[in-house]
């Protein structure tokens, strides 16, 4: 069978299509033949040997979290999936950076990390949103749940986490404006959740923001980092929350705790867990 694999970190070009072979399922493992993978930012991360990453990979490394497909092969042991089921994963157990593997046809992993599909949600829509929808979940649930007319700023609105994101604040009420890189990723924000877009790389959001929301927004979810995350305090409004779940840009810089007194906000970073046990 078919799969993707690095030799070495950099760019696509490191992405080589190879023949592998895979063994059977050990014990409380299932074979899934995948038939759509989920693509993430981290996967560019761990490619190109990114701040993730604290130890050298062993290569080949075969990338990916994310996946559905149908179960070919059960191993032994006791467990919930039969041959035939459809099902989808989102991580394999480790955390995302160490535990790969999508890129490939087929794969071994462990029962107690997959879904069973439900027969009206397509093996594309499970495989492209199951991984990102779970951050949103976990944004959403865990670290700021966006109230009626909140107005909060959603940066990289048109990212696969971030779409999600703004469409789910607007599900809630929230007056949504989004940052985005290019008009044609605004007109696509707007189409999912947001109410007004900046564009962040021609105008100065912060700014901007000011103008839209002059009072200052409850909340900030911010996936990029680097370029925006201090920044964003100056759009909050006292007591709000900043969130930032991820470092498209570059990690968050170091910063004072007293900065977070000048207007009592929060600030919080937080990661998905596979499986999500948070109890
Ligand atoms: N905390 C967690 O557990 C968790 C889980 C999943 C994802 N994440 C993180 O969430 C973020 C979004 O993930 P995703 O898979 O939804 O990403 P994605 O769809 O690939 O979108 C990432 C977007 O970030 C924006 N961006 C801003 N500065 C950038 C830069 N210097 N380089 C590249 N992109 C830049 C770009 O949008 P514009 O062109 O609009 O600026 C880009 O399209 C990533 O940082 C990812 O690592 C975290």
């Amino acid at each position: 069978m078919k799969a993707v694999l690095i030799e070495r970190h950099g760019g696509s070009e490191v992405l080589e299509y190879v023949d592998v072979e895979l063994q059977d399922p050990a014990p409380g493992e299932v074979t899934v033949r995948q038939t759509a993978i989920g693509v993430n930012f981290s996967d560019i991360n761990v490619r190109r040997g990114g701040f993730y990453l604290n130890n050298q990979s062993n290569f080949p490394l075969c990338l990916g979290n994310e996946a559905a497909g149908v179960v070919v092969k059960v191993g032994p042991g006791p467990t919930a999936f039969n041959e035939g089921d459809r099902v989808a994963y989102a991580g394999s157990g480790g955390l995302f950076f160490e535990n790969t593997g999508a890129y490939v046809e087929m794969r071994n992993i462990p029962s107690t990390c997959l879904v069973k599909l439900p027969d009206d949600i397509p093996d594309q829509v499970a495989a492209a949103m199951l991984l990102k929808g779970l951050t949103a979940s976990v944004v959403i649930n865990r670290n700021y749940k966006p109230k009626p007319y909140d107005p909060f700023l959603i940066h990289a609105a048109a990212s696969g986490v971030g779409s999600i994101l703004a469409q789910w604040s607007r599900h809630l009420g929230a007056r949504v404006v989004g940052t985005v890189g290019s008009p044609e990723k605004a007109e696509f924000a707007r189409a999912h959740g947001c109410d007004e877009t900046i564009l962040y790389r021609s105008e100065d959001f912060v700014h901007r923001c000011r103008q839209l929301v002059p009072d200052g927004v409850a909340a900030v979810f911010d996936g990029v980092g680097a370029d925006t995350f201090l920044r964003s305090f100056d759009c909050a409004r006292p007591f709000a929350a900043l969130v930032n779940y991820g470092n498209a840009s570059g990690p968050v810089p170091a910063f004072n705790i007293m900065m977070l007194a000048q207007k009592g906000c929060f600030a919080s970073q937080t990661r998905l867990r596979i499986p999500c046990r948070y109890a």
